[in-house]
């Protein structure tokens, strides 16, 4: 007893702060240390279907990650390890490497130290279950609760924090991870996604070594343009397919984020995942609670293919909108039409599009705006009245030229921006992200709204609700972020400048979730000029998502590739394109078949078509209409990678395995053809597959095969074997088992 009130002593005359410890926290304070030397240990499993994260208590009530693996029941030998082991929160003070949690508080003191309060677990339903824990600090009346919420069929748990203080006046959060995790392995491979606009996702591997590697976006918005906040850890080798220990984890946010990989002297590796820290210190009030996002993750020992299938399966459960409904065959104007187009012009091409089986067309930009009209990207945002002279009739009028050609009709926005040559700007130039004392840095000539401003958040929210409720028979709605943050500044922040970068995509979470309350049918797809914006934060409030501006198809399936090892085909928006981005020519076929696998739609003069082009469109919108379910949702099963190999395939499998699609595509022409067997994979091995080709061309390679009937067991031993000879080459083979 004396021993503790000397360490409060000794404590309290280093510090050098000048308000001293009050008597009666000096007792709670010798109280909490008492009971936290003598705490008995206790073990907390947080379990899915197939894999357990242990956490642990330990005698001086840390909370310490013990694994994270395949479940084990015998749990007993994890008590000799508890002591030494790792926070399962790091917090800065005790830990000065990976800091989860650092805190300023109000008398200034930079340290954090949590001790275990308690945790009890809920269950939501039969698949959801919460865990809470409760920790606080050991001297300050701050608390942290740690959530981890299991979906228990999928293999996912997603964690988060929050903290909230009783100090007497504001302190101040410096980083606020999510989750931290730790792992030892003898080496560790990280695999994530790097680009830029129109070339995102690819897919890079490096080898950790001694230090941190940082992976981040300081963004703001469309925070997704160069990385994504996805991983996968690789924790016995080189990310494998189907073998090996993988971690696979994202983050549900919309705004910077960072994930950090410390790797320690002796093999350690802590993971860090969350908002990104980066110029965001916030200040928090008492009695208010800061909550941190939602970080996602699995383990699987089969290698990445499986987590990949647990997330599309938890993604169409409770990531995507609607991620078991149906998605429509769309016709964009996009790339068809740009800025240029009137009322004849898209009657014109809605006529057609309804004749060859479309299901919704999509007007892109450009419908808006009259004392600067819409002419071109110079001119218009944020006035978001109908053009006058381009749509005389108004956008209610070509939904019903749409209905009457059974076509349901979207529109894009983009109501987060604003052009400064636009009414709206003449009015409230104050509205815009701006630092003050700078120049405007517009890019694409536009600027960002400041929602962290409620008023602006109204008036983005008015401009939704009355476009809807203003114009009858929208369905869809493209909504488009085309530009990111450069100098940071609000005016409505005044001195507290450095809560942009949280308040803005909080701010806009509320903007959809309060559309969505209104609107819950209309569909919707999230753009940022291309895949900024994929986050699953963000899409539980829309159906679909537009990867990139890149529609070149040869491009495309390393981008969709990249994507779909956490997003599923479901909400994957793929066009077939004039392909403007790089003039590549592919054949149409090879287009359509790189298009459906997510989900297809055209950007196209439609009315320009030839006639065999045509005719092959409207044969394999029917024949898309008859498999897409498989592609929407099955799993996914990755055959031949496009980054190792000139042959790139893929396959869905429909949940049941009662058919399967399975794609091939051949990136470039070989003088030798590619003669190696294709090992299919995810097949009921004792069941028997009708094999048939699809969406043919003029030729087949698969003459063998077709109309035959397989084993499972077959095709995932012995395969099939069929050349592929020439540049952008392409088979799309449908398996339908036999009863
Ligand atoms: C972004 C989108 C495109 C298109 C244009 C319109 O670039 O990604 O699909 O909607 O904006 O300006």
């Amino acid at each position: 007893m004396i021993a503790f009130y000397m360490n409060i002593k000794t404590k309290q005359r280093f510090f050098p702060f000048k308000k001293k410890l009050s008597i009666k926290t000096t007792i709670v304070c010798v109280l909490m240390i008492i009971s936290s030397s003598s705490f008995a240990q206790k073990l907390i499993r947080i379990e899915t279907k197939d894999n357990l994260l242990l956490l642990g208590v330990d005698t001086n009530a840390i909370l310490k990650q013990l694994y994270f693996g395949r479940i084990i029941n015998d749990i007993g030998g994890f008590a000799t390890s508890l002591e030494k082991s790792a926070e399962a929160y790091s917090t800065y003070g005790n830990d000065v490497e990976h800091t989860a949690l650092r805190v300023t508080h109000s008398d200034g003191n930079l340290t954090t130290d949590l001790m275990f309060v308690s945790s009890n677990t809920t269950k939501q339903d039969d698949n959801i279950s919460v865990t809470k824990i409760i920790l606080k600090d050991k001297y300050y009346p701050d608390e942290v609760t740690l959530f981890y919420k299991t979906y228990f069929e999928q293999d996912i748990i997603e964690q988060w924090m929050t903290f909230s203080h009783k100090e007497k006046s504001p302190v101040t959060l410096y980083n606020f991870a999510s989750a931290s995790l730790n792992f030892q392995s003898p080496a560790y491979y990280l695999d994530y996604f790097y680009g830029d606009w129109a070339n995102e996702f690819n897919l890079i591997e490096t080898k950790l070594s001694e230090g941190t590697k940082t992976i981040d976006s300081k963004l703001g918005v469309r925070t997704d343009q160069r990385s994504n906040q996805s991983f996968l850890l690789s924790l016995n080798g080189k990310l494998q397919e189907d073998d090996g220990k993988v971690i696979a984890g994202t983050l549900a946010w919309p705004g910077n984020w960072q994930l950090q990989f410390n790797e320690d002297h002796y093999n350690n590796l802590y993971v860090t995942a969350g908002m990104n820290p980066f110029a965001s210190e916030y200040i928090l009030k008492a009695d208010t609670t800061f909550t941190a996002p939602g970080f996602l993750f699995t383990y699987s020992d089969k290698g990445a293919g499986e987590t990949t299938r647990n997330f599309h399966r938890w993604a169409r459960k409770y990531g995507i909108a609607d991620g078991y409904g149906e998605r429509d065959v769309l016709l964009n104007n996009w790339e068809a039409t740009y800025f240029d187009f009137d009322e004849e012009k898209l009657s014109s091409i809605i006529k057609q599009a309804g004749e060859m089986g479309f299901e919704l067309f999509l007007l892109d930009d450009g419908w808006f705006a009259n004392k600067y009209p819409r002419n071109d990207d110079h001119a218009g945002l944020g006035d978001w009245e109908v053009n006058h002279k381009k749509l005389p009739h108004g956008l209610s009028y070509l939904a019903d030229i749409c209905k009457q050609n059974n076509l349901k009709f979207g529109i894009w926005v983009e109501p987060e921006m604003v052009n400064p040559k636009s009414e709206l700007y003449e009015k409230h130039s104050d509205w815009v992200i701006t630092a003050a004392h700078r120049d405007l840095n517009l890019s694409r000539n536009q600027l960002i709204l400041d929602i962290t401003n409620p008023k602006v958040q109204d008036y983005v929210y008015d401009v939704l609700d009355k476009l809807m409720s203003e114009n009858k028979g929208i369905s869809y709605i493209k909504w488009d972020c085309n530009r990111y943050i450069t100098n940071a500044g609000s005016f409505y922040l005044g001195n507290q400048q450095s809560k942009l970068f949280i308040d803005y995509p909080t701010a806009l979470l509320n903007i959809i979730q309060r559309f969505r309350k209104k609107y819950p049918d209309v569909y919707m797809m999230v753009c940022s000029g291309g895949g900024g914006r994929m986050d699953y934060a963000t899409m539980p409030y829309f159906q679909e998502y537009w990867p990139s501006d890149n529609t070149d198809a040869l491009d495309r399936i390393k981008i969709q590739w990249g994507l779909e090892y956490f997003y599923p085909a479901v909400g994957l928006a793929a066009h077939v394109t004039p392909n403007h981005s790089d003039e590549r020519i592919t054949p149409l076929k090879f287009r359509f078949d790189v298009a459906m696998t997510g989900r297809l739609g055209l950007d196209y003069r439609v009315d320009k078509l030839n006639a065999d082009e045509k005719t092959f469109a409207i044969n394999a919108i029917a024949t898309y209409k008859k498999i897409r379910n498989v592609v929407f949702y099955g799993d996914l099963y990755r055959l031949l990678s496009p980054y190792e190999n000139n042959r790139a395939a893929l396959m869905y499998v429909s949940e049941n395995k009662d058919s399967a699609l399975v794609f091939s595509f051949l990136q470039k022409k070989e003088t030798y053809p590619d003669n190696s067997k294709l090992l299919l994979k995810g097949l009921d091995a004792n069941a028997q597959y009708k094999l048939t080709e699809i969406n043919k061309g003029s030729f087949s390679r698969l003459n063998d095969y077709e109309g035959k009937t397989f084993s499972g067991a077959f095709l995932m031993n012995v395969g099939l074997q069929f050349d592929m000879y020439n540049d952008y080459e392409s088979a799309v083979i449908q398996l339908v088992k036999q009863q």
